[in-house]
């Protein structure tokens, strides 16, 4: 029995890890394989490309419960087969309690409060965002796209060696909360891998969504929240859920190299670092110097600092910033200036050097969908870090958000120890706190080339950056697209993070230029569809989670 329960995970780790190219009906790849299999069915039956997103998000929130979610949220960027791009912002918000200094307690910086503590909890947007892609965009009735995430939870899944080692990893502080240690341990002891995870809780959830999706906003859900909420000192009130709505937003546009780049627009800061970066680029031969090579990695990281410079300074909520650059930001002018003080040569330095960005820690994930009339669908989304809260609500057995701990600490807080205290993204009642997460579609010759995205905080837009250099500039398939050594550079703290399988001489020149080398084993999770010839390729990113799943219609 368990000889065989090794041959299947083995088996099931070689299926999903796998490129799939050629897929003429259509594409799923995400982090974990059951969760692209639901999408992947969505498409077989007919379903557009929104459905299967919606399908594979809500599958994820059981099989990826990681980052997966119900109690988070995130961007859908959508590029249907006729008809101009969307995108729906279900950014979670600040109740309406919050303001500027909620992380202070005594007038010093509470970092518990800020980070850890259900103050933290920003109202869910998962739930309404999904709702309203597949209001705009879906084929399929609704409860069939919950489907699969129903049965999941309920009938349970056997967990891969990946899972199993993430929620061991987690179970110190799972234990400081009775009802999600029940949830994720077998009475405390871990689970294993092939070991079954049942979530009943959860099915019961999805379930009463699949019904009626107001249930979480005004419904049963609603009720477990607020009443967990009031229990244990959290903010969010029911008129707190009642007032949530997701927001329509108009998708950044910008262009490299003829291709066009549709991405996400403030409050996320993805869209701007990425094609800030980008048109800083487009006037230097990366092709030319090579990928991997001292100096395409020297010009992306000076293009990085510059754009996380800019995204420090300006960026935030737009409904709490008007007066918002981003049209400047975002034009090829301010790239060729920018450009203009870079030294091919030389590390730049970031002064003023004060301070150092707080930490980012685990998880998000992404997830690329391509359907067989050519719909894409681009999605990331959170709970900010590894399992949110780390806190299931009772009842509900959904995990909570954290993602409050993106605002900044507090007016003026800027300090050496990390804080950031500049106005753009301050809390506030019914604020988004801004986010990094990067969702892509790049389309060329009016048909899509490249569907991606990523985890991992701040350096995310790099993460995507470095995915469209390698298909664009070095032209790439979706595996090596994928494969290839990544790097981050945000400005501050002033330090080149690269991923370890970066050549030894590209990291020794670096050094020599005067960056400050930090290295990483690895960085992202990158999602990758691409479109070559007319076929698609899908890479699913194993650098991080082996489990990831691309799976072909
Ligand atoms: O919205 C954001 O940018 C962050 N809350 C995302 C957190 C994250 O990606 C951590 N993942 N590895």
């Amino acid at each position: 029995m368990r000889n065989r329960l090794l041959l299947f995970l083995l088996l099931a780790l070689a299926v999903s890890a796998q490129t799939v190219p050629g897929a003429r009906g259509g594409l799923v790849v995400s982090q974990e394989r059951l969760a692209s299999e639901a999408g992947a069915q969505v498409l077989r039956e007919g379903g557009s490309a929104v459905d299967a997103a919606v399908a594979t998000a809500f599958a994820l929130a059981v099989v990826h419960p990681a980052a997966g979610n119900l109690g988070g949220g995130g961007f859908l960027l959508s590029r249907p087969p006729a008809g101009g791009p969307s995108f729906v912002d279900f950014r979670e918000t600040a109740p309406s309690s919050a303001g500027p200094r909620m992380w202070l307690k005594d007038g010093a910086y509470d970092e518990e409060r800020h980070h850890r503590s259900l103050a933290s909890v920003g109202v869910p947007g998962t739930v309404a965002g999904l709702h309203e892609a597949w209001k705009r965009e879906g084929r399929l009735p609704w409860g069939r796209l919950l489907r699969p995430a129903i049965r999941l939870a309920r009938d349970g899944f056997r967990l891969s060696e990946n899972q199993a080692a993430s929620l061991a990893e987690q179970l110190p502080e799972f234990r400081k909360h009775g009802p999600t240690l029940a949830q994720f341990s077998r009475q405390g002891a871990p689970l294993r891998a092939g070991d079954r995870l049942v979530q009943r809780e959860l099915a019961g959830t999805l379930a009463r969504v699949a019904k009626d999706w107001t249930d979480f906003y005004r419904g049963e859900t609603a009720r477990l929240l607020v009443r967990e909420m009031k229990a244990h000192g959290g903010l969010i009130r029911s008129a707190d859920l009642r007032a949530y709505r997701p927001v329509e937003r108009q998708v950044l546009r910008g262009s490299y190299r003829g291709v066009e780049v549709l991405a996400a627009p403030p409050p996320s800061s993805g869209g701007q670092v990425l094609i800030e970066a980008l048109n800083i680029l487009e006037g230097y031969d990366l092709k030319a110097a090579g990928a991997g090579s001292p100096a395409a990695v020297h010009l992306a990281a000076e293009a990085l600092r510059r754009a996380f410079a800019d995204r420090a300074r300006f960026l935030g909520d737009p409904a709490f910033n008007p007066d918002l650059p981003l049209d400047r930001l975002l034009s090829k002018a301010h790239g060729a200036e920018l450009r203009a003080t870079i030294r091919p040569d030389r590390a730049s330095g970031s002064a003023p050097d004060r301070f150092t960005w707080p930490r980012d820690r685990p998880d998000t994930t992404h997830l690329s969908v391509i359907d067989a009339r050519g719909g894409a669908v681009s999605l990331t989304y959170t709970l900010e870090d590894s399992y949110g809260l780390k806190r299931i609500v009772p009842g509900a057995g959904f995990l909570l958000n954290n993602e409050l701990g993106d605002f900044n600490a507090a007016p003026g807080l800027t300090d050496a120890t990390g804080l950031i205290g500049t106005p753009p993204n301050l809390a506030g009642p019914g604020k988004r706190p801004l986010s990094s997460m990067c969702p892509v579609i790049l389309v060329r010759d009016g048909a899509v080339l490249l569907v991606s995205g990523s985890p991992g905080g701040r350096s995310i837009p790099s993460t995507v950056l470095n995915t469209v250099l390698n298909v664009v500039d070095f032209g790439l398939a979706a595996r090596a697209a994928v494969d290839a050594p990544r790097f981050h550079h945000q400005w501050l703290p002033d330090r080149l993070q690269v991923e370890a399988g970066l050549p030894a001489a590209t990291k020794e020149a670096l050094r020599a230029m005067g960056h400050d080398l930090h290295e990483v084993k690895q960085q992202g999770c990158a999602q990758v569809i691409l479109v070559r010839g007319g076929r698609a390729e899908g890479a699913a990113d194993t650098k991080r989670w082996a489990d990831s799943g691309a799976v072909a219609e």
